[in-house]
């Protein structure tokens, strides 16, 4: 993977690797010991977790896999196991507190440096999947600090926020021709396993929607009796939503002036341009029956943003092969938040749809399956567990995805009650 000079290789991995660090701590920098030390839901580890997890998981692959050491805190490995240690009860542990965390990940990090020093990053796969996990680590920590309301918000200099694009066009679609394309990642660079191989489909025509559905359109669903009509709702969400007494999307609450809705920098009156944000798989799929419509399915997602009709071939991002930039797509976490749908119109692909990538993950239809030839990760508790019809995917990134990560074959998933993660969707149809 690495075709660069393996000393150059080595310093520019451990500068990744500092500016993942130096994002970890600008997140947990403006909050009180108490805010990060709690277990703020069930849902959510407490910060100070993500902070000693992932100073435990780069010990292990970099330190231990690649560089051949012991691990620095053996006792520590349990604990800090996603595994063995499930979200739920990471509350109740004898944590690490936060200076020790921090301690933890500073004496981590100079065992790796010292070890990319000695030995480079050999082919690059195992310092890849250390950074990006710190970087989805960063993504989970903001969901945290968002749904447990944390104030001040992470430390980080918010980039300017586009316009509207002036015009709803999430219910408007855009066809996409039927026909062969390619789905999955390439044989070269890094892909998480669950994304390879790469593989031809046909798919017969379509359309999807041309932006992620707004909060406007929303709105209409809530206040038209969206959470109301059993016919719009499958069995499970019917259910779901009468046990937990859902009413509207995560976030929002009706007041005296008006909708509003909590964002990760506080309340703010919901913006109807933006996408939604934090609705579960079941609110989507009652959404799109209401509209006559339905999910895509992940392929069918794939395919609008990458397939290139006239060349035959998939483009790796949904505007071309350049690497995200601000003026093309919503990622990096500085948005604070998903920017008006279509307010990115140079991030367009192939079929005109706008917003592939960032603002908010995209719910599809599809269960969480290992492609034909699947093989396992170095990583073999990444995708493979959660293989099976539990599990719902979700495409294209948020706000609060960095754009190391981001990618067009990225594949995340979640169960269909879920809505804690930025996640909303856009329409698709026969
Ligand atoms: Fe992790």
């Amino acid at each position: 993977m690495a075709a660069t000079h393996p000393r150059h290789a080595a310093t520019t991995a451990a500068a990744d690797l500092g500016d993942a660090t130096e994002r970890t701590l600008a997140l947990v920098a403006p909050l009180s010991d108490a805010d990060v030390e709690t277990a703020h839901s069930a849902l959510m580890s407490p910060l100070v977790w993500d902070l000693a997890h992932i100073a435990a998981y780069e010990d292990l692959w970099i330190v231990c896999r690649h560089g051949g050491g012991e691990l620095l805190q053996p006792q520590l490995a349990a604990m800090y196991d996603a595994f063995e240690t499930p979200r739920a009860v990471r509350g109740d542990l004898p944590l690490l507190d936060r200076a020790q965390a921090l301690r933890y990940l500073a004496e981590v990090r100079k065992r790796t440096l010292d070890v990319l020093a000695q030995r480079g990053v050999g082919n690059g796969e195992l310092v890849e999947l250390v950074l990006r996990h710190e970087h989805q680590h960063n993504e989970t920590m903001l969901q945290a600090i968002e749904l447990a309301h944390l104030q001040p918000g992470p430390e980080l200099r918010p980039d300017p926020r586009p316009a509207a694009s002036g015009g709803h066009t999430d219910l408007e679609p855009v066809e996409v021709p039927g026909g062969e394309c390619t789905i999955g990642a390439g044989r070269f660079g890094f892909a998480y396993d669950n994304e390879r191989p790469r593989h031809r489909i046909e798919l017969p025509a379509f359309r999807i929607g041309r932006a992620p559905i707004t909060n406007a359109t929303w709105l209409t669903f809530t206040e038209g009796g969206g959470y109301e009509r059993r016919e719009w709702w499958s069995d499970e969400g019917w259910s779901w939503k009468e046990d937990y007494d859902i009413t509207h999307p995560g976030g929002w609450a009706r007041g005296p002036a008006g909708w509003r809705q909590w964002r990760i920098d506080g309340w703010s009156p919901l913006n109807e341009y933006e996408p939604v944000v934090h609705v579960s798989w079941f609110e989507a799929d009652a959404f799109a029956r209401a509209h006559g419509a339905r999910l895509p399915t992940e392929a069918e997602w794939e395919k609008a943003a990458t397939w290139d009709q006239s060349p035959g071939r998939a483009r790796r991002y949904p505007w071309g092969d350049e690497p995200p930039c601000p003026r093309r797509a919503n990622l990096g976490q500085t948005g604070l938040g998903p920017h008006p749908a279509g307010a990115h119109p140079h991030g367009a692909s192939p079929c005109g749809a706008l917003g592939m990538l960032g603002d908010v993950w995209e719910w599809t239809a599809s269960d969480f399956r290992g492609y034909d030839g699947f093989v396992a990760h170095p990583y073999r508790e990444y995708s493979e567990v959660f293989f099976g019809s539990d599990y719902k995917v979700l495409r294209g990134g948020s706000w609060a995805s960095r754009e190391r990560v981001a990618t067009a074959t990225m594949r995340n998933w979640d169960l269909p009650l879920r809505r804690q993660i930025f996640s909303g969707l856009r329409l698709a149809w026969d």
